[in-house]
């Protein structure tokens, strides 16, 4: 080990013996960096040229330190798209982009920019920011571009890490795969900034270290963020802008955060005595940080054995899970809230806040006011200052379960969870002998009264049950059985689910549970005894839909089984509760990926070329394979949902209808479906059939390629929507410039360009012209030309658009018409 080092460093001190630096730090336009050449910046810190990494043959273009032996490698242009010989140029052209060019001149990488270029240059600053600048314009404001802005595994003094929220510019680290390959790793470092703004360590979509909010002095989290003799740090959060920077003390050290390609973000800083990078602090310390170990409300203590408890006033969910040391249930109240009733607080000291990101905050609220205001919100949980520099201020308010609590040391906040009244006089154990007086005489005063409400209230209550039951008598005539079960379950093929089973899964539909709201009615996430996970479509009881369509509709759905379709479990129906029960999908659905800057980048090209895949041929076993002939008329992104594999499933069969033999289509009236999914013929004119659903498929494809939404889009030069948008560029030559930046560096331009083509070829105005889900899934994965698409009527689906959301209806419109 210590010898391949020792030949890595002599190696690479030899090769910087026979590099020609240029002894300058600016490139001007047309002027060449070749492989033997390097630019040094002008205090001598940063060097940059081509290098390859230890054991790799590959040359890339990046920026490492010049001072010192061991030169780590800062930052890599074209890691996605390496060199295989010493042929590569970098220079800059007119319009003031940096390219890196291979011996035939392709362009592996370049910089870009979003303003017009006079006399521009580039710039390696001392700092080790390449700078793309206009003449001699200095003003960091005005550069045209800068490697700052697009990090990779380091974050270097004053970078900054997070957003610009006018661009919406997201600074963030992503991981080497190995210290062989600078391409992307699954690991990336970054601000979230839902509710109040903290950092994330997520490996793909999956968050392995949170560093909680930020409370005026550090990160929550971070308790070892003292201040140190080798840096300096900073949040900034306003309305432009969040982000986290660091600035060293002393500018002749040199020390360096890293993402490593095994997760951790770790600093570095070099010791001249040892000629060496020393790892000075890691930002995960101990299994405590790994994200939400002990599940929802536990709390993680690290010198204690077992490592995970509940919080006070909790009890775990699965009692002989937890006694196992699987904590992943995590805890639940040991007495149920009751807002009416008043509740209190019980103050936990010495933690990490939970996590913030579906928190709430307002910097100008006292801690009494926050206490207050949380009160009086029935589902909020917990309370914090948000700010504890100065004493205490501000009001940080969490309304979900809590989660991700650790125990720290030193340096940890304490905070307030809400309990119910009892539990909270248990735990705060009010001493004081005059409260303990005030007690006694509201205990007499309540005894009186109490007793003559008691009579009062029993009575109402023993004529309310009886009421009760003989509503359920009436339910439970015509069933054979009584008891649990209940009626006409018998004649579904389908298993059977029990009120009682899904009541206890999905905690009595609280509204923890929820997932969302689907076609019919709310769908609550549940738990079965066993501990599979599962989703509970409750149909909503004003739905027009009959019990025998109901059951029909069940039955099709039933039949289905493909792999791109979600699962249908089973069903109950009692009395007048109507409810499906599906798989459960643990990454929801695809619109919160693909809309999303920072999500998006979990699905890279590659895996979005296998979820239009997927979808297309879900679509063509509903269209063709299925034993009946089913019309989906809902199709979007919200409605195809993503397993652990990121494979996708299409979901809600809500407005679905089904043909048999030779249908192929009908007319509606009401006509149902999203806007912005919709085919111009359903729209205009109630006319659906399974073009109309290849229609939504096209729209859905050009979204995913794009990561933009068909309605709402909108451009500065042009008043298109997103099929125009696609068509324009299609016909211009420039579909390239349609690709989602988030795939920027993933994506193959072929499966690009046929994704688009086959999108286009689905929204044609005519039904005729578009293309059988059967040609769509052979043209998509085929390599032979594809059929020039006509225009597709986006000038009119615009105005149509306005027409219908004026008639008042929502996004989605899901009423059933009468069959
Ligand atoms: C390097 O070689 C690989 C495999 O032979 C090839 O796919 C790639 O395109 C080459 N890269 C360049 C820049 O020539
Ligand atoms: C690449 O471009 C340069 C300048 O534009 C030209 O001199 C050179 O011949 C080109 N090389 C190839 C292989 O096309
Ligand atoms: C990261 O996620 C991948 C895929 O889910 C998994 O295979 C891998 O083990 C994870 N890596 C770590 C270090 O947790
Ligand atoms: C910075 O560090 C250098 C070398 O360690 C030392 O000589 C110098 O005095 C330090 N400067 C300050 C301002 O502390
Ligand atoms: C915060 O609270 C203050 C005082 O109640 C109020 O004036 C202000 O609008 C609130 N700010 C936000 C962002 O809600
Ligand atoms: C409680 O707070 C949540 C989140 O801010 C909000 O959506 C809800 O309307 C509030 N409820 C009441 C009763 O104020
Ligand atoms: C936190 O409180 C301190 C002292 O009152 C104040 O100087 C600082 O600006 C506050 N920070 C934020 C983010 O409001
Ligand atoms: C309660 O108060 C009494 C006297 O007021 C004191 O002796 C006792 O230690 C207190 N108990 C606790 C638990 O603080």
């Amino acid at each position: 080990m210590g010898a391949l080092v020792r030949v890595v460093v002599i190696f690479t001190y030899v090769f910087s013996l026979l590099r020609i630096s240029t002894g300058v730090d600016t490139i001007t336009v047309n002027q060449l960096i070749t492989d033997a050449e390097t630019i040094t910046s002008a205090g001598g810190s940063f060097e940059l040229g081509f290098f390859s990494p230890a054991n790799s043959k590959h040359r890339y273009l990046g920026i490492w330190y010049k001072k010192v032996s061991n030169r780590a490698v800062v930052w890599v242009a074209n890691r996605e798209n390496p060199l295989n010989d010493s042929s590569g140029v970098l220079k800059v052209t007119s319009q003031g982009i940096l390219v890196v060019l291979d011996g035939a001149n392709k362009t592996l990488w370049s910089s870009t920019s979003s303003r017009p270029a006079q006399d521009p240059n580039a710039q390696l600053l001392d700092s080790g920011n390449l700078v793309m600048k206009n003449g001699n314009d200095g003003n960091p404001e005005n550069f045209l571009w800068q490697s700052f802005d697009y990090p990779c595994n380091t974050l270097l003094p004053g970078m900054k890490l997070g957003w610009n929220r006018v661009t919406g510019l997201d600074r963030y680290l992503s991981s080497w795969k190995s210290a062989d390959d600078p391409s992307i790793g699954t690991f990336t470092y970054g601000i979230d900034p839902s509710g109040s703004p903290q950092i994330f360590v997520r490996n793909g979509s999956a968050v392995t270290f949170r560093s909680g909010p930020w409370n005026g002095i550090r990160f929550s989290g971070y308790p070892h963020f003292t201040p140190n003799p080798v840096y300096t740090y900073d949040f900034v959060l306003n309305e432009k802008e969040i982000y986290f920077i660091y600035y060293l003390v002393n500018s002749s050290l040199l020390s360096r955060l890293v993402l490593t390609p095994e997760g951790y973000a770790q600093r570095f800083t070099w010791i001249d005595e040892k000629g060496e990078w020393v790892q000075y602090s890691s930002v995960q310390k101990d299994d405590c940080d790994n994200y939400a170990i002990c599940g929802a409300n536990g709390i993680c203590k690290i010198d204690q054995s077992p490592k995970c408890e509940c919080m006070k006033g909790f009890r775990p969910k699965f009692q002989s899970n937890w006694d196992m040391a699987d904590w992943s249930n995590g805890c639940v109240r040991s007495t149920p809230l009751d807002c009416q009733k008043g509740d209190g607080f019980v103050k936990l000291s010495g933690v990490k806040l939970p996590d913030t990101r579906t928190s709430w905050f307002n910097e100008s609220l006292n801690l009494k006011e926050c206490a207050s205001l949380c009160l009086r919100n029935c589902s909020c949980t917990a309370y914090v200052n948000s700010n504890i520099s100065g004493g205490g201020s501000g009001c940080l308010l969490w309304f979900d379960d809590l989660i991700d609590i650790r125990e720290f040391a030193e340096n940890g906040q304490e905070f307030y969870v809400r309990m119910s009244a009892s539990e909270s006089d248990a735990f705060s154990s009010t001493n004081s002998s005059s409260k303990k007086k005030q007690k006694h005489v509201i205990v007499i005063s309540i005894s009186i009264t109490g007793i003559v409400l008691l009579i009062l209230v029993l009575t109402w209550y023993m004529l309310k049950k009886m009421k009760q039951q003989l509503k359920r008598k009436g339910y439970m005539e015509h069933n054979s059985d009584g008891g649990e079960t209940c009626e006409g379950q018998e004649r579904l093929e389908l298993p059977l689910f029990e009120l009682a089973t899904l009541l206890n899964a999905t905690n009595n539909f609280s509204s923890d549970n929820k997932l969302g709201e689907g076609g019919f009615g709310p769908v609550y996430k549940g738990i079965l005894e066993d501990g599979e996970e599962i989703a509970v479509k409750r149909l909503s009881k004003t739905s027009r839909q009959g019990l025998k369509e109901f059951k029909n509709e069940v039955e099709s759905i039933a039949k289905l089984q493909h792999r791109n379709l979600v699962k249908l479990l089973g069903c109950c129906i009692c009395g007048r509760e109507k409810m499906l029960i599906y798989e459960y999908l643990p990454n929801k659905s695809l619109d919160l990926f693909i809309f999303d800057q920072i999500r998006g980048i979990v699905l890279d090209w590659p895996k979005r070329f296998l979820i239009i895949n997927g979808i297309a041929r879900g679509l063509l076993y509903l269209h063709q394979d299925s034993r009946l002939r089913i019309i989906h008329r809902d199709l979007k992104a919200e409605n195809v949902l993503l397993d652990n594999d990121m494979n996708p499933k299409i979901s809600d069969f809500g407005i679905a209808r089904s043909f048999g033999g030779n249908e192929t289509g009908a007319s509606t009236t009401r006509v149902a479906g999203t806007l912005g999914y919709m085919s111009p013929e359903y729209a205009s004119e109630g006319l659906y059939s399974t073009k109309s659903d290849v229609y939504s498929f096209g729209v859905l494809v050009l979204e995913i390629v794009s990561g933009k939404r068909n309605r709402g889009f909108s451009h500065p030069n042009h008043d298109l929507n997103l099929l125009g948008h696609a068509w324009t560029l299609y016909i211009e030559g420039g579909s390239s410039k349609f690709i989602d930046a988030s795939i920027a560096n993933t994506y193959n331009l072929s499966e690009v360009l046929r994704s688009i083509n086959v999108g286009l070829l689905c929204v044609q105005r005519f039904p005729d012209d578009r293309p059988s889900m059967h040609s769509v899934v052979l043209m998509l994965s085929s390599e032979g030309a594809l059929p020039q698409p006509k225009e597709p009527c986006f000038f009119t689906d615009r105005s149509m658009m306005e027409v219908n959301s004026s008639s008042g209806s929502h996004a989605t419109i899901t009423q059933l018409e009468a069959r």
